[in-house]
């Protein structure tokens, strides 16, 4: 049986995950457990839980998605679930039907969880205020990335992964290259690196695609990404999102590339033992060196792998199901 949340079991049970600002310090904790119980339990074989037997999810994906969509069918799949992936062109949306009334009718149907991708900033927010109809079986609402503010479940795996690698966020030098003032997930980061205590984040990239609105004491900016990448831990790729420009704010991908593209002897001039993350899908040759994006040093895949298992454990999370529950279900 699955237990409902209700925020007098646990302080740090969140309802929705909508955005990175509203997660408290011990819910990160509970994530990041239950993240790396569930992925060395991948490791070792075992995907199946009875958990959520008694739980529906939903995938809404009003913009294209591999990683975040397939990972959550998969994840809630795996934790028992019944899942249903709402096929946008030939929702009931393209007869005029607003997201708040599907997403109303989609609680009527007693889904329990539902995931919503959408190009809209704060599409997720609003409709977690709106969405209040079923009181038989309130709806989880989780963003998985919306316009260009937020992307948290991509963050919470990027911060994941980083922390396979490094112990102490607090000492850590992260450069986030590329396009942050259209990036959800640049801005998601920035957020979650600033709560785990991360002293210096460099935004480097073109001054026109840098997101110099962001005002946090620990960020910089960069337009020469040899000096902004000098010392680095951790660089973080951002993706050129050409569906996100208003207009050419770079002149082509080959300038883009020779200016800002990682490559292997940039790297070794600035920063040679620094990891590399990319959260995908990858324009090859135009953010990073095809060659060096299959190298030891890029965790790209090792993001997928603990994108499964972060999405595992905010699901467990989100249905209050803490690490010893999910011990006694091994
Ligand atoms: N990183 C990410 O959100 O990838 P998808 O668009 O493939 O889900």
């Amino acid at each position: 049986m699955i237990q409902k949340t209700s925020p007098a079991q646990s302080t740090s049970v969140f309802n929705h995950l909508l955005d990175i600002t509203s997660l408290t310090d011990s819910a990160l904790t509970d994530l990041f457990k239950l993240a790396q119980f569930f992925l060395n339990q991948l490791q070792q074989g075992r995907k199946h839980y009875s958990i959520l037997q008694q739980a529906t999810l939903i995938n809404c994906f009003y913009e294209p998605s591999t990683r975040t969509c397939t990972s959550f069918e998969l994840a809630a799949k795996h934790l028992g679930a019944q899942v249903v992936n709402l096929h946008i062109p030939t929702s009931s949306v393209n007869k005029g039907e607003s997201i708040a009334d599907t997403l109303e009718t989609l609680s009527a149907l007693y889904t329990d969880l539902l995931v919503i991708r959408h190009s809209e900033n704060h599409i997720a927010h609003q409709l977690a205020e709106k969405i209040t109809y079923n009181p038989f079986c309130p709806m989880h609402i989780i963003n998985a990335g919306t316009g260009t503010q937020a992307h948290p479940t991509q963050a919470l795996l990027d911060a994941f992964t980083i922390k396979q690698h490094f112990n102490d966020f607090s000492s850590l030098r992260i450069a986030i290259i590329g396009d942050s003032l259209h990036s959800r997930v640049a801005r998601s980061n920035v957020e979650l690196l600033t709560q785990l205590g991360v002293s210096d984040i460099r935004l480097i990239g073109p001054d026109a695609l840098l997101a110099k609105d962001l005002a946090h004491a620990n960020l910089s900016f960069y337009t020469d990404l040899m000096t902004g990448l000098k010392d680095i831990d951790v660089i973080l790729l951002l993706r050129i999102q050409k569906e996100r420009m208003a207009q050419a704010l770079i002149p082509s991908e080959t300038d883009y590339f020779k200016t800002y593209g990682l490559t292997a002897e940039k790297l070794k001039k600035t920063s040679p033992k620094a990891v590399i993350l990319h959260p995908g899908p990858i324009n090859r040759n135009v953010e990073i060196d095809s060659d060096l994006a299959n190298s030891p040093q890029s965790l790209i895949l090792q993001q997928v792998s603990n994108g499964l298992a972060m999405r595992m454990a905010i699901m467990a999370h989100l249905m209050n199901i803490n690490e010893e529950t999910l011990k006694q279900n091994v």
